[in-house]
């Protein structure tokens, strides 16, 4: 079971490391990149302050964090593709010499305990098999009292939940057959994905789990009509 999804986690990013900044934006409808910005704001470090971003994928949050404190970044991604999309966006960058990217597993974060001020994670939850051991993997490499941000998928409440349903359920999958193969899957596979951890996790449930992991002052912003949730607290300290 595990190593199904492991497996079908790698093939899924395994061809979307290219063109992933583009059509991420454009399949959430213009919306992440907002979702992005507002985590970010709430992970409020030091320029001279190492963060890191887990599930970094082509670097979109890293680069960001960079661009937002002057701060250095570690990332770390599980997909050898995602991460050179990653470092082509960053080659003859100014993030090019803070942004250090590293390929492992969130499950088990190749760092030593309380090793970083700050952690971001994005879109990660939905491919861990074991969603409360893999928390308190993240919140293990960050000093006490540092601020940890996440942004995940949600369902719109009604009213807009039909919307919601026609567009996962039709617009994305034709729009990603119109893109390429990659997208096709991605597509296909998302509403299926976003709708089972939602049940699993509703936005406040998912906030309990960062406290039942160790963090305190856990707040979450439901975003884009609930199309999207930040979480953002900090390790107890
Ligand atoms: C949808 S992408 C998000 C990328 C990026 N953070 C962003 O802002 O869009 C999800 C990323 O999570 C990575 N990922 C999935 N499961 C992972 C795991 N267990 N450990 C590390 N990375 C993982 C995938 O390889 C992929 O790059």
């Amino acid at each position: 079971m595990a190593n199904d999804i492991v497996s079908t986690r790698r093939a899924l990013f395994a061809g979307l490391g290219d063109d992933y900044d583009r059509w991420a934006t454009v399949l959430s409808l213009g919306q992440d990149p907002r979702w992005r910005r507002a985590m970010v704001s709430h992970v409020a470090v030091e320029a001279n302050q190492h963060v890191l971003d887990v599930a970094c994928g082509t670097g979109m949050v890293s680069r960001a964090l960079v661009a937002r404190y002057g701060c250095r970044v570690t990332g770390v991604d599980q997909s050898v593709e995602m991460l050179q999309g990653a470092r082509k966006r960053l080659s003859g960058t100014a993030a090019d010499a803070a942004v250090t990217l590293v390929e492992g597993r969130a499950e088990a974060l190749p760092f030593a305990d309380a090793s970083f001020d700050a952690l971001t994670a994005t879109y990660l939850l939905r491919y861990v098999d074991d969603v409360e051991a893999t928390l308190r993997e993240l919140v293990r490499v960050v000093v006490p009292g540092g601020p940890v941000g996440y942004l995940e998928f949600a369902v719109p409440p009604w009213p807009v939940r039909p919307l919601w349903d026609l567009y996962t359920g039709i617009g994305l999958p034709a729009a990603g057959r119109l893109i390429g193969p990659a997208w096709e899957d991605v597509g296909r596979f998302l509403r299926a994905s976003i709708r089972s951890f939602g049940r699993r996790y509703p936005p406040a449930e998912l906030a309990e789990a960062f406290r039942r992991a160790g963090l305190v002052d856990v707040t979450y912003r439901r975003m884009s009509v609930g199309g999207g949730v930040v979480v953002w607290g900090r390790r107890a300290g």
